[in-house]
C-alpha cells in the first residue's frame, strides 16, 4: 500500500507498527486527523508572521499562489491578508479541505499534487518535500515546475523547509541537532527526510530548475526560491 496510490514505497516504521500509512490513518481517523492538522496549524500561525513580515519582497509582484498541501490553510491566510492582490489557493487531500470556507483572495480545492497543481504564478511547498523521498520530491517538483505561470517573468516555486546545516556554518549546535531530530522523525513516519543545501541542490537539478536561492533563515527553518 502506498500514500498516494501512485506506486509502491516500502513501508515506513510508522506503517510497518499501524498497518497503514501516515496520511492513510489521517484521512481513516478523523481524531487522529484533526490532532495533526491542528498542530500544523499551530506552527503556521507561528511562523506566517515571520514570512509575511521578513519575507515580503518574496511575495512582490506575485498575482496568484497555491499552497501546495496547505492543510487547513493558515498559512494562506496569512499571506492573503497581507498581500491582497495575491489569489491564493489552498490544494490538499479533499477530506482535509471540505467544508472551509474561503474569502474573497483565498480559495480551497481538494485534490492529489501527485496528479495535478492548479496553475499560478508561485507555487508554495511549507513541509511537504521532507515528507517525501526524493523520488517522490521529484514527481511533486515536476508537478509544481509545470503549474507555474509566467516562467520567465518571475513565476517560481516557494519552499520553507529545513536546510540541514553543516558543521562549519553559522547555526549553533543545538539547533543543528534539532534539524536532525527532525530528519528522525520523518524517517520514522513518512519514508521522508530532512535535507541539506546539497540534497536539495540535487533534487533541483534533477527536476530541471534552472536557477534557487536560498533568501530567508526562520529559525531552524529557510525560504528557498526555485526557478523554472
Ligand atoms: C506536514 S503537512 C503540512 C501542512 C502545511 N503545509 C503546513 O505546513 O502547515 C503535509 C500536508 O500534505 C497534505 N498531503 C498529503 N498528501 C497529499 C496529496 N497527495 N495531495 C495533496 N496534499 C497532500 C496533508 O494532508 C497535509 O496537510
Amino acid at each position: 500500500m502506498n500514500n498516494h496510490g501512485n506506486h509502491d514505497h516500502p513501508a515506513s516504521p510508522f506503517e510497518m507498527a499501524h498497518g497503514r500509512p501516515f496520511w492513510g490513518l489521517a484521512a481513516q481517523q478523523p481524531k487522529f486527523g484533526s490532532l495533526f492538522n491542528e498542530a500544523m496549524e499551530a506552527d503556521s500561525q507561528l511562523i506566517a508572521r515571520a514570512v509575511v513580515e521578513e519575507c515580503e519582497g518574496v511575495f512582490e509582484g506575485l498575482n496568484s499562489l497555491v499552497d501546495v498541501g496547505g492543510g487547513t490553510g493558515n498559512m494562506a491566510k496569512a499571506i492573503a491578508k497581507a498581500f491582497p492582490n495575491i489569489n491564493c489557493t489552498v490544494l490538499d487531500q479533499p477530506h482535509v479541505v471540505a467544508n472551509l470556507q474561503g474569502t474573497h483572495n483565498l480559495d480551497f480545492v481538494g485534490g492529489d499534487m501527485f496528479d495535478k497543481i492548479p496553475p499560478a504564478n508561485a507555487i508554495f511547498l511549507k513541509w511537504i518535500l521532507h515528507d517525501w523521498s526524493d523520488e517522490e520530491s521529484v514527481k511533486i517538483l515536476k508537478k509544481s515546475k509545470e503549474a507555474i505561470l509566467s516562467k520567465n517573468e518571475g513565476g517560481k516555486v516557494i519552499i520553507l523547509e529545513i536546510n540541514v546545516s553543516p558543521d562549519n556554518k553559522k547555526m549553533d549546535k543545538k539547533s543543528i541537532e534539532t534539524q536532525l531530530m527532525w530528519d528522525m522523525l520523518m524517517m520514522v513516519n513518512l519514508n521522508g527526510k530532512e535535507r541539506s543545501e546539497a540534497e536539495w541542490e540535487k533534487l533541483f537539478l534533477t527536476v530541471g530548475f534552472s536557477l534557487y536561492k536560498i533568501t530567508h533563515t526562520l529559525g531552524l527553518r529557510s525560504l528557498i526560491e526555485v526557478y523554472p
